[in-house]
């Protein structure tokens, strides 16, 4: 991202705990984050507000496998809106798939741990024609030119995550892979042929995109009461026999007549609820969900309602 311009937060990498520690020491910008540099199940990234919280977590992390050896971000905080920026891509051209916002902390409380994703919603329509063209000629736009120079032979999708800041757009991530659970709003969102879009991209055809008017969807994570800091045992749920809502499941098996399951911790299963109006959709969901029969387990109750 440096190489190229791509606006992102200031961050420095430590393989190094003394070194760490002297950085958040003399620190003067709070909240400020702290980043696993390596696969982390979404799971890696902890926002710190004083100097000791800081160096507990530092510490607490050079003592876990590799952490340190793969490198730990110390990274400015950035505030804002997330968006969920998807494009599928031949590696030259690309097309924007419909805006998505994820909500990645366990709960609203801006101290909960954060998750792989506990909600989405889509599309997201507060953001202006003006930042669309920063994110494209800020931020994919070079993207593409990266893949071409260093002969990156890319053909799929490619999920930015970006923070909306008061100076304009900012990487927080790139993807290889939809997200989970955005992939859940967008693919009932897009009435289109997935097989054939996947078929043609591989072989280097981009696929025309309409964004979807009049539809929303929103995704609800049911997840383990422990979810993310502790795995618990299996336990079963119950689903509604003929749920309203899409139901996409993570971590169940199946045991009975196809409605009772075994949940294995961590997110059990994404609700989806569809409709003309992200309000309507919202209310699908939840409706949804509530009819789920699942005792030790945790939603957020906020997906999409910041837009409201
Ligand atoms: N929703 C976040 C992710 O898939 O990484």
């Amino acid at each position: 991202m440096e190489r190229y311009g791509i606006p992102t937060p200031r961050a420095m990498r430590f393989d190094n705990l003394k070194a760490l520690e002297n950085a958040i020491s003399i620190e003067t910008q709070w909240p400020h984050v702290l980043k696993q540099s390596g696969l982390a199940g979404g799971k890696g990234v902890v926002i710190v507000e004083t100097p000791s919280q800081a160096l507990q977590i530092a510490r607490e992390w050079s003592v876990q496998d590799n952490l340190l050896a793969q490198g730990i971000l110390w990274e400015d905080y950035l505030e804002g809106k997330e968006i969920s920026v998807h494009v599928l891509t031949n590696g030259k051209d690309y097309v924007w798939l419909p805006l998505t916002r994820d909500y990645k902390r366990a709960t609203p409380d801006l101290n909960a741990p954060n998750t792989g994703g506990m909600g989405a919603f889509g599309p997201v329509t507060d953001i202006t024609p003006e930042v669309r063209t920063v994110i494209n000629e800020k931020i994919l736009e070079p993207l593409m030119q990266f893949l071409q120079d260093d002969n990156l032979f890319y053909h799929g999708v490619l999920y930015v995550g970006i923070m909306l800041t008061h100076l304009g757009p900012m990487v927080l991530e790139f993807n290889v892979r939809m997200g989970d659970p955005e992939a859940e709003v967008l693919i009932p969102l897009l009435p289109i042929d997935w097989g054939a879009c996947w078929l043609g991209l591989a072989q280097g055809n981009l696929p025309s995109i309409v964004e979807p008017e009049s539809r929303a969807a929103v995704a609800v994570v049911l997840a383990d009461s422990g979810y993310p800091l502790e795995v618990k045992g299996s336990q079963e749920i119950i689903l509604p026999k003929t749920p309203e809502g899409l139901i996409f499941h993570g971590s169940t098996q199946q045991s009975g007549d196809g409605t009772v399951l075994q949940a294995q911790g961590g997110r059990i299963v994404t609700v989806v609820g569809r409709d003309s109006s992200l309000l309507g959709a919202r209310d699908q969901a939840y409706r949804t969900i509530r009819q789920i029969i699942a005792p030790d387990t945790q939603f957020r109750h906020d997906i999409a309602a910041d837009t409201e």
